[in-house]
């Protein structure tokens, strides 16, 4: 178990394993508390990418700091506040890239523990706005802003203006935003590290080359500088024409103009952070086909990034429906309702094969069917893997991304394809006229909130959902508002760690992808085209582009599926059989006295094996877990997450529970059977006393290091899973539910298994007590009847 750090706040994986889903969110789990969703109150939420201050965060915010501040006193019950609050977040969306030179923070003055801050500062009515230059010192109470404009764009030019007026304490990280002259560009490449230059031309009141230039400044590689228009030499050098248009530069000489859809910020910036050669800062620049040589993914599969692959749809339901939801003992109350809307909307909307569709049909009438108020996930699971027995149905097993193959393992995958499953599913509402048009986004976030193994995401997600879901009311605005909020994630996500260097986190489609969607305000502002987001989104989720490569063969898995029931039909009736066997034996040879020296040395064995439980400080029967789990998960021996390999799961299993299992297997002979009805009343005895602990601890332990990994909720182990892929009928991957079985065997006493166990236990010893007593019998009475013949 290797410890390492996976990113720059606090937060520790415990094991490198091949799994693509526990890590790769590191940065965002620190502060967040992962139990109750949303508790913030205030006008703004940790999603806002504003600074949230308060008395203990206030003078390490504001003073000395290395990049400006611009922050807004308000107070929650101001409606101006509240008027003003979309425009505070979306110019933190807007100028999220400038971060490292100006970011912004808002304070809540109707806060009692903020009062003394915002008395301190001289606020007296709200909203307020105040810069604070870089490096302001501790006496500093800041720069007040009038008069300002509720706008975006005017707060923007603002906040430029003030960082011009910077004089010796120019943020580090700001780029110069000055005009370029000849003279500077001809030595340029001498004096900066670059290969690239570009050069926004503009008249003197545009503020789109330092926009651009700000834009810029986390990307390495390039430099952006304005030319004005009346820098007359330069401009008939470029062969200038168009106000404001924009130009490559690079160290050889060569001259060329940037290609954009229209002459404007977001479209310069958006093609020049994507130019060959221009990275992000700390973002590794490997070419993919190097990395996936170097690296343990088993194999790239080579796909159009512009499409949709059913297989990651599929993916994503094994790994919800099989992997995400086994955390989930026993689901019930809100839990079982998100279940049921999830499965509801998956069986009417999810566009898949048809042995698929029914699989999810059957799952989703059974769940309809049960009116208690709680389900067990292992009779969900038995439903969902014996679709196959009713009809052509299944849901093929294990995971394999397609379009959502990340360049390393902890890139992309399962929330990937969760995006592209829900967006799949409001396009395919909307096509199939569903009456209800919040039924997938409501259904998305319920399942979300209840399960998605990533706490953070199911926070930010609430949070998008509570302010705005309501005022969907259309089919059509519910593919375009998870569409936005998607959009709101990738600018929140775009440069963090988490992010695929592969796969930049862009404002989505882009104007390559669909030119159409983009549109120009008369301000000089990007807009987007709704109408033709939506004709887009309704085409590039549509079903019938939906590509099939890769897929799982439909009659392998539903002849897989029929063999492993068959397989555990088959061993049932084996173990029947060597029952029968069992009982046969012992009514043809005397029972032996049982040999309690044996009893002993497995005793001690016992005790020679460290006390995991105790090891790891957990005071629960895990010995009787065990053989709940046994029973439970019939064929297979093997978790999906145990990796063959491990030690753990070769040594031989000592614990009485696991020998129980051995019964399946071969009791053909008495002493054996003999034994287990020892250790079967050994077993009932430690549990009387609540003693026995044992096992499967490793399993608890993989469970709780998750919760610690960037708020991944659930830990399994894909690698082993695509291992178990085709491995054949034995191995099936079945994650064994146990983190909160303990829990129910506290409190609800023990389960059904364990005393069903011991009662056939009970039975077994009575029967076989019954049959010695029958078979003496018989002897003496034969003897007798010996004796009296003549
Ligand atoms: C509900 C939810 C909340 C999440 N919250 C967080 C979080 O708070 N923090 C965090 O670190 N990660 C979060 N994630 C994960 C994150 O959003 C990405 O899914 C993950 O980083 C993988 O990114 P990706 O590059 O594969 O692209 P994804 O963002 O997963 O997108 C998948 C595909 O969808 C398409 N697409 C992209 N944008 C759009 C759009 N706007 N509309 C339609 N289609 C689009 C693209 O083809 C893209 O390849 C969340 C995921 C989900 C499902
Ligand atoms: C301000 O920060 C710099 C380094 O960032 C440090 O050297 C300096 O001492 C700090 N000044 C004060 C007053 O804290
Ligand atoms: C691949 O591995 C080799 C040697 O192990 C190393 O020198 C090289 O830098 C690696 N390449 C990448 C892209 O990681
Ligand atoms: C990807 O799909 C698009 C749309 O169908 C198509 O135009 C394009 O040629 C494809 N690209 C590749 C590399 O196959």
């Amino acid at each position: 178990m290797a410890r390492r750090s996976c990113c720059a706040t606090s937060c520790y994986t415990t094991k490198t394993k091949l799994n693509p889903f526990n890590s790769f969110l590191c940065a965002f789990i620190s502060f967040i508390s992962l139990s109750p969703l949303i508790a913030e109150a205030g006008l703004y939420t940790a999603s806002d990418q504003i600074i949230i201050l308060s008395p203990e965060n206030v003078d390490s915010v504001l003073f000395n700091s290395s990049a400006a501040l611009f922050v807004e006193f308000y107070a929650t019950w101001c409606g101006h506040c509240v008027a003003f609050s979309p425009t505070w977040k979306n110019l933190a969306r807007d100028i999220k890239e400038w971060k490292p030179a100006v970011d912004l923070a808002a304070i809540d003055c109707a806060d009692e523990s903020n009062r003394k801050v915002c008395t301190n500062f001289g606020i007296i009515g709200y909203p307020s706005l105040k810069f604070f230059p870089a490096y302001s010192s501790s006496e500093s109470r800041g720069q007040v802003f009038r008069g300002f404009s509720r706008d975006v764009r005017g707060l923007r030019h603002y906040i430029i203006n003030k960082l011009e007026m910077h004089n010796e304490t120019w943020p580090p990280a700001c780029p110069p935003l000055e005009t370029a002259s000849e003279a500077e560009l001809d030595n340029f490449f001498q004096t900066n590290n670059v290969k690239l230059l570009a050069l926004v031309f503009e008249r003197k009141d545009s503020y789109v080359g330092r926009e651009v230039t700000l834009d810029l400044l986390q990307y390495e590689n390039i430099a952006v500088r304005r030319v004005l228009d009346t820098e007359t030499s330069l401009v008939s050098k470029f062969g200038v024409t168009d106000f404001p248009s924009c130009y490559l530069y690079n160290s050889s000489g060569h001259i060329s103009r940037l290609k954009v859809l229209s002459e404007a910020r977001t479209f310069y910036s958006y093609a020049l952070q994507r130019l060959p050669g221009v990275v992000r800062t700390g973002k590794p620049q490997i070419p993919i086909t190097d990395l996936i040589k170097n690296s343990t993914l088993q194999e790239w599969r080579p796909f159009n990034k512009t499409r949709v692959y059913m297989s990651d749809l599929e993916s994503a339901l094994h790994y919800s429906l099989r992997v995400e939801l086994s955390g989930h003992i026993s689901i019930s109350g809100d839990d079982l309702i998100a279940l049921k809307k999830y499965i509801n909307v998956l069986a009417k909307y999810f566009p898949g094969r048809p042995s698929v569709k029914s699989a999810l049909k059957t799952v989703d009438s059974w769940l309809q069917q049960q009116k208690g108020v709680e389900i067990k996930y292992s009779d969900f699971r038995d439903v969902l893997d014996n679709t196959v027995q009713t009809s052509d149905a299944v849901l093929p097993e294990g995971v394999q991304w397609v379009g959502c193959q990340g360049s390393q393992a902890q890139f992309r995958g399962y929330p990937c394809a969760v995006w592209t499953l829900f967006h799949t599913l409001t396009v395919q509402a909307k096509e199939m006229s569903s009456p209800d048009p919040q039924e997938v986004l409501q259904a998305m976030r319920s399942y979300v909130s209840s399960f998605f193994g990533c706490r953070p995401c199911a926070t930010h997600f609430e949070s998008m959902a509570q302010e705005s879901m309501d005022h969907v009311t259309t089919l059509s605005s519910a593919v375009l508002w998870l569409w936005s909020r998607h959009n709101r994630v990738n600018n929140r996500l775009a440069g963090e760690l988490s992010e695929d260097p592969h796969f930049p986190k862009i404002q989505w489609p882009s104007p390559e992808l669909c030119p159409s969607c983009h549109g120009l305000k008369k301000t000089g502002e990007h807009s987007w085209n709704q109408e033709d987001v939506l004709t887009f989104l309704r085409n590039y989720y549509s079903s019938a582009r939906i590509l099939t490569d890769y897929l799982q063969d439909e009659t392998q898995a539903l002849i897989h599926q029929r063999n492993r029931l068959t397989a555990a039909r088959m061993e049932k009736e084996a173990r029947r059989g060597a029952e029968r066997r069992a009982r046969e034996v012992l009514d043809s040879h005397p029972a032996e006295e049982p040999q309690e020296e044996e009893q002993q040395e497995e005793e001690e064995e016992e005790e020679e094996e460290p006390a995991l439980g105790e090891q790891a400080g957990e005071p629960y029967p895990a010995g009787l877990e065990r053989m709940g789990a046994a029973e439970a998960d019939k064929a297979d021996n093997q978790a999906p997450w145990e990796k063959p390999q491990r030690p753990q799961s070769q040594r031989k299993p000592k614990i009485v529970g696991m020998k129980l299992r051995e019964r399946q297997e071969d009791i053909v002979d008495l002493d054996l059977f003999v034994n287990h009805h020892y250790k079967a009343k050994a077993l009932r005895a430690a549990a009387m006393s609540g003693v026995v602990q044992r096992r499967s601890l490793k399993k608890k332990e993989d469970v709780e290091d998750l919760q610690f990994e960037g708020g991944w909720r659930v830990k399994r182990d894909l690698g082993s899973q695509e291992e178990n892929l085709g491995a054949g009928v034995g191995i099936e991957p079945y994650p064994r539910p146990q983190s909160k079985r303990w829990m129910s065997l506290l409190s609800l006493g023990f389960s059904r298994l364990d005393v069903s166990l011991c009662v056939l236990l009970y039975l077994l010893s009575t029967m076989c007590l019954l049959a010695m007593y029958l078979y003496f019998k018989l002897r003496i009475k034969l003897r007798r009847a010996k004796v009296s013949l003549p």
